[in-house]
């Protein structure tokens, strides 16, 4: 059998589990060879904190593009202190990011749809595909009801795109279970969750959002919904 096919039939094992439940089983049938990505928001910081519950040494990353929040750096540090647990930072290549602003400036994600594509390419990307050495499996925080992009996705998928079984433990909470989640369990989260920011990536690509805005309304805001990804998550 395939992995790709293994990953429909994990898919079908695990229906109707809780995310602990899981998380334990692709941590215990996937030892060493599983790694949980977190960009330290709210969904992530719920998987955190029960990963720290089943195996304090998980493989954990994260994607620092060198354009984070300074909110989100705070969190990193708190969050590996708080649960004892390694979140290795992982970082664009040096000389392509030089190469990148060099030629089509700082900021060059405003002014045409290449150019972020390009920049995510080159700030999470690449670092992402570094990170799978050796892996078979990853751990997201994706919600179904995060996007008109995101509605159609498994709690475990085969993600062709990176050649992994990719798994969101979330994948059918709301947003308001979260939240009990994390005020319930005393889970710390990014500040800027209460100042209007959902969804948070980096810091010149993501704005607050108005009452009633879609959740993923301030990624990426000047771009179409449907284009508002960065690669992390094409199919
Ligand atoms: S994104 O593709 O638009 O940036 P989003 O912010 O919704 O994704 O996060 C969805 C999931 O992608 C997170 O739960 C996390 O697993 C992964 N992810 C996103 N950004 C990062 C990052 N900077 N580092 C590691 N994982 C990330
Ligand atoms: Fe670059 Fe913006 Fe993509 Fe971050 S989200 S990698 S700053 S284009």
């Amino acid at each position: 059998m395939t992995v790709k096919e293994n990953a429909l039939n994990i898919n079908t094992l695990l229906t109707g589990k809780s995310p602990e439940e899981v998380l334990n089983w692709f941590l215990k049938e996937f030892e060493g060879k599983t790694a949980f990505s977190t960009s330290l928001g709210a969904e992530d910081q719920v998987i955190a904190q029960m990963i720290a519950a089943i195996d304090k040494s998980a493989n954990i990353f994260t994607l620092d593009t060198g354009r984070l929040f300074p909110e989100t750096y705070d969190l990193i540090d708190l969050t590996s202190k708080k649960y004892d647990l390694t979140i290795r930072i992982m970082f664009p290549d040096a000389e392509e990011t030089e190469k990148m602003v060099n030629s089509k400036g700082i900021n060059l994600f405003y002014e045409r749809i290449e150019n972020r594509k390009l920049c995510c390419h080159i700030r999470k990307i690449a670092p992402l595909k570094r990170a799978f050495t050796g892996l078979d499996a990853w751990i997201c925080g994706l919600r179904r009801e995060q996007s008109v992009t995101r509605k159609d996705l498994q709690m475990v998928e085969w993600d062709e795109a990176n050649g992994l079984i990719k798994v969101n433990p979330l994948i059918n909470w709301t947003e308001s279970q979260v939240w009990e989640y994390i005020k319930s369990n005393h889970i710390p989260y990014n500040k800027l969750h209460d100042q209007g920011f959902p969804s948070i990536g980096c810091q010149p690509c993501t704005r607050a959002i108005l009452p009633g805005e879609d959740v993923r309304a301030g990624r990426w805001w000047w771009e179409n919904p449907e284009s508002r990804e960065c690669g992390l998550h094409k199919k």
